[in-house]
Formats: C-alpha cells, sequence, structure tokens
C-alpha cells in the first residue's frame, strides 16, 4: 500500500519562496521528500515583489510569502507566525534597555533590505504609520548580508525572526527589545485562484498546514529567544 502512495506522489514540484522563509521550509521539504522519495523540486528564492510575479504569472505550483498577497486574486492559507524582529550587536547600548521607544530606534544607523523586499515593506511602513522615516546607512540584498553588517557594527537591522534559526548556538546578534515589537505576521502558502494543483502540489500544500508550524518554532534560535523573552 505504501508503493501505491508513493506512485502517487511522484513528480515534480514547483516552488517560488521569499528569502525569508529559505530558513524553514527546506526542513518541511526534506521531511514530505523521505516520505515521497520520487519527487523532484525546483525551489525559487527571491523576494517578495519578484514572488508576486510569479504568482500573478502563475510560474510555481505553490508560493510562500511573509504577509498575504494585496491585489492579486489568489487563494492564501496562514500556515505559521512570523514575526519581524529589530537586530543589534551584543555590544550595543540598546541591547540592555527594555522597552524602547520607536522614536529612539529611529534615530539609530539602519541596514535595509533592496526595495521590494517584504522584510522592508514591512518595517517602513511600522515607522512611517508613526511620522518617522528609518535613517538607512546601508541597502544589502539579502539576510545574510544583513547580519554580517550588523556584526560589524554597521548599524540596526530588521529580520523576519526565523531568518536568525542558526544563529542560536553564537550569541553575535540579540533582538531589541522595541515597543511594537515584533510585528506579527504569518507565513503564507499561496496559489492562483482556481489553478488545478497537481496530486504532489496538493500533498505538499496538505504537508505544509499540518507541520510548518512545528518546524518554524523548532528552530534552534527561536526556541532561545522564546526562553529568554519568558525569564525577562
Ligand atoms: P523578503 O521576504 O524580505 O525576502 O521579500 C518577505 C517577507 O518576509 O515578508
Amino acid at each position: 500500500r505504501l508503493a501505491d502512495m508513493r506512485g502517487l506522489r511522484e513528480g515534480r514540484l514547483t516552488l517560488a519562496i521569499v528569502s525569508t522563509a529559505q530558513y524553514f521550509l527546506p526542513r518541511l521539504l526534506g521531511q514530505f521528500c523521505d516520505a515521497n522519495p520520487g519527487i523532484e523540486v525546483a525551489l525559487t528564492v527571491t523576494n517578495r515583489q519578484a514572488v508576486l510575479a510569479r504568482l500573478a504569472a502563475s510560474e510555481d505550483d505553490l508560493c510562500i510569502l511573509g504577509t498575504p498577497p494585496e491585489g492579486l486574486d489568489v487563494v492564501a492559507r496562514a500556515i505559521a507566525d512570523n514575526p519581524l524582529v529589530l537586530i543589534a550587536r551584543p555590544d550595543h547600548p540598546l541591547v540592555a534597555e527594555v522597552n524602547i521607544p520607536p522614536e529612539r530606534v529611529a534615530r539609530e544607523p539602519f541596514l535595509l533590505r533592496e526595495r521590494g523586499s517584504g522584510t522592508r515593506l514591512t518595517v517602513e511602513r511600522f515607522f512611517r504609520a508613526r511620522g518617522l522615516t528609518l535613517p538607512m546607512r546601508m541597502e544589502l540584498g539579502s539576510n545574510e548580508a544583513i547580519k554580517q553588517a550588523v556584526i560589524g557594527g554597521l548599524g540596526l537591522g530588521a529580520l523576519s525572526r526565523d531568518t536568525l534559526a542558526l544563529e542560536g548556538t553564537t550569541g553575535a546578534l540579540k533582538v531589541l527589545d522595541v515597543a511594537g515589537f515584533p510585528l506579527l505576521r504569518q507565513w503564507q502558502v499561496a496559489y492562483p485562484r482556481g489553478k488545478h494543483l497537481s496530486v504532489v502540489a496538493q500533498a505538499f500544500l496538505d504537508h505544509l498546514v499540518a507541520h510548518a508550524r512545528q518546524a518554524v518554532e523548532a528552530g534552534p534560535t527561536i526556541a532561545r529567544i522564546a526562553k529568554e523573552a519568558a525569564q525577562e
């Protein structure tokens, strides 16, 4: 019977995901491909604007975004929490402070992702809604580049919490306690309304709905940040 199930799930799965999802999605894909070894996967990793364009053109079976797609006729389902945090180097003076007002943070040099990034859009919206503009020290094209620039002392960064999944053991980055943060968002899986999903795509969608929450929360740093917050 197992062989029958495997037979059903042979085929190709094409995914487009925002760059912040690359820190948990591969773990889910690993589980899925272990259970369904006949499947070939093509994964495109890019920013929000590019994923939205691919979604509009129906280029992939499924897309993963950090917040719901706006202005497109699509089916989108929330699959897990996607909080956005502000980060600093451990020796930054703001690390020791609690409940930091956004106005205070907005006086610090910031490292922001490129235009078209959902991370940048979200953080800029938060500050703009309060009449604040972040002083941009540098624009960087990836989450890893932001982390390294924060470690290099170039400024503060804004990142999806799940991008910190591997930093748990090093302590090289600290999450700031800023009023209003973390910004609460939800990972979304989306596809064009009316699109016919292949058997494989439907099976992976079901897998995401069933297991994404657990996979996201199992990130090593994530568990640690949650524990630190609980102890404070
Ligand atoms: P991005 O990720 O910044 O790579 O576009 C999307 C998001 O987290 O909203």
